[in-house]
């Protein structure tokens, strides 16, 4: 897909605050500071459209991303930040479950892990969700300007043992840095979208 117009359209909390309009979600998922904001700034050309930051816990609420009026992205606050309050953390779950499980217009979801590092338990647990809850799912190995190229299959292969990936789940390598893996990322959506027009003609 080419993007001619992305923005902001909207943050929420809760359900009632979502967007009305009935055009396909894409999520991301991930832990805090994996890289979910970077990423989608990243499949749309811009710089700081979605808000990065270098201190996990930069997005605190659920950003949606309108995509030519075509598709949303939407940024989920990260799992597993260790840093904040029980109060806050379960806030956060809460937050990221009702969404993941209530919306009928989510259509794939793009779940982020740092290629440097094995799964951790939340991971595991994030993509045992996905898998019982039959959404479409891409793994993204991200960061992966950080690792040595000839270090790439091995990672690649603990990611897909440790989640125990399902053997048509994509894994793709990819960097916000140097946008390596973007084109594969965007075929996958690309896939998606194609799909949905099929099924709403
Ligand atoms: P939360 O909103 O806290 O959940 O974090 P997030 O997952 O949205 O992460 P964010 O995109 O804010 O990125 C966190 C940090 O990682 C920032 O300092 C980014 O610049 C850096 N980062 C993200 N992706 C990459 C990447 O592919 N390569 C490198 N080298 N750094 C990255
Ligand atoms: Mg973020």
């Amino acid at each position: 897909m080419k993007v001619n117009d992305a923005k902001y359209e909207l943050t929420a909390v809760k359900p009632e605050q979502y967007p009305q309009k009935n055009i396909p979600e894409i999520a991301f998922v991930g832990r805090s500071n994996v890289g979910k904001s970077s990423i989608i700034n990243a499949l749309i050309n811009r710089k700081n459209l979605a808000r990065t930051g270098s201190a996990p816990g930069k997005t605190r609420e659920i950003n949606f991303y309108n995509i030519d009026d075509k598709l949303y992205f939407v940024d989920l606050p990260g799992y597993g930040y260790a840093s904040v309050s029980k109060t806050e953390k379960s806030t956060w779950g809460k937050m990221i479950e009702t969404y993941l499980s209530t919306r009928s217009q989510l259509k794939m979801i793009i779940m982020l892990v740092d290629i440097r590092h094995t799964p951790s338990k939340d991971d595991i647990q994030m993509y045992q969700w996905l898998e019982n809850s039959k959404i479409h799912c891409v793994i993204a190995a991200v960061k992966v300007d950080k690792i040595p190229r000839s270090q790439v299959i091995t990672k690649l292969k603990d990611i897909r043992e440790t989640l125990k990936l399902n053997s048509n789940v994509n894994i793709i390598p990819f960097s916000s840095e140097t946008k390596q893996g973007k084109e594969d990322l965007w075929g996958s959506v690309d896939f998606l979208a194609e799909e949905e027009q099929g099924d709403n003609p």
